[in-house]
């Protein structure tokens, strides 16, 4: 199994590095490398959870793969034969868990659909019975299905989190009519990818996606329908009024939930166990919704 801290251990600087992602701006494109970096409560991990990458890229590969003819995307290739120099010659390290991409006039809304309640839809739901204007039935429970998906955006912030707005705010962000077209594809995809998973086990309870304008067109960028932008909930116990037992860092947070940690620099340093089971998890979903493209991607999970 491959393991990548950050692209600097292998001598390459980075023109950005997110919490998981290291970017290299090419100009016109990006290189984006998904690092096994794992954050909790918003603090990067001093460990890694080896593969982790690999699965969010390879995940991310096979949605945009599937929803090609609902709306194009930022991929130009994720082999790595086909990265530039210097890339190309850290194929080793970088395959499986890299992509290049079009670099894309980000619309800066997080286009979130949920169809189950719960986050920080549960939270604002307990205090108005409203996630971000939408008015919903009484007495839902927590991780209850909605009587229908529900487009809930947010504002991307660059410090501190995310904060849901109303549709109208967006419309004033991004134009009524780019507006319109990304409430109706996100819907759409969302709409999509939970009649995919459901069959296979997987409850898509809630997911993100980011857009851009690349000439003009709305493509769809950044990672889609992973463990890092979605709730997966297994389907089977799955019961309304319980936190369910996501696919995801719960295994992390559940750990750190037993150490007197402040959620503050410097993390604590995690158990082996903890580690290897969390790999485990992402291992699993991948494995579960798409067993082709992770048998492909075998070398480098
Ligand atoms: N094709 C693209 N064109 C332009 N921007 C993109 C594209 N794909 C992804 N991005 C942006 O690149 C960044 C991806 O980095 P990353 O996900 O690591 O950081 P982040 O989302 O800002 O922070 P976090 O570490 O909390 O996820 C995001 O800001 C995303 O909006
Ligand atoms: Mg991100």
């Amino acid at each position: 199994m491959s393991a990548l801290r950050s692209t600097r251990d292998l001598g390459l600087v980075p023109d950005y590095e997110g919490k998981v992602r290291d970017i290299f701006d090419l100009g016109d494109r990006f290189l984006i490398v998904a690092t096994d970096r794992i954050s909790a409560f918003d603090v990067v991990m001093d460990d890694i959870v080896p593969g982790r990458g690999v699965v969010l890229n390879v995940m991310s590969l096979a949605w945009f793969k599937r929803f090609a003819d609902v709306v194009p995307n930022h991929v130009i290739t994720a082999d790595p034969a086909g990265f530039p120099a210097p890339f190309a010659d850290h194929a080793a390290h970088l395959g499986g868990r890299s992509v290049l991409v079009h670099k894309a006039q980000r619309f800066d809304v997080e286009c979130v659909v949920r169809g189950y309640i719960a986050g920080s839809g549960w939270k604002s739901y307990r205090q108005d019975g409203t996630v971000c204007g939408h008015v919903l039935p009484q007495g839902l429970r927590l991780a209850e299905q909605l009587p229908e998906p529900i487009f809930t955006p947010a504002t991307k912030e660059d410090e501190g989190h995310d904060e849901n707005i109303p549709y109208e705010q967006m419309v004033e962000i991004v134009g009524p009519e780019h507006a319109e077209a990304l409430r109706r594809i996100s819907l759409r995809l969302y709409g999509e990818g939970a009649a995919f998973a459901r069959p296979r086990g997987v409850i898509l309870a809630d997911t993100k996606f980011e857009f851009g304008l690349v000439d003009g067109r709305i493509i769809l960028i950044d990672e889609v329908m992973t463990p890092d932008s979605s709730r997966f909930w297994p389907a089977a116990g799955h019961a309304p009024g319980q936190e369910p037992p996501s696919w995801d860092k719960q295994i992390l947070r559940n750990h750190l939930a037993t150490l007197d940690w402040d959620h503050a620099p410097p993390p604590p340093a995690l158990p082996a166990p903890v580690l290897a089971k969390t790999s485990e998890r992402y291992h699993e979903v991948l494995q579960i919704l798409f067993p082709e493209e992770a048998a492909a991607w075998r070398r480098y999970l």
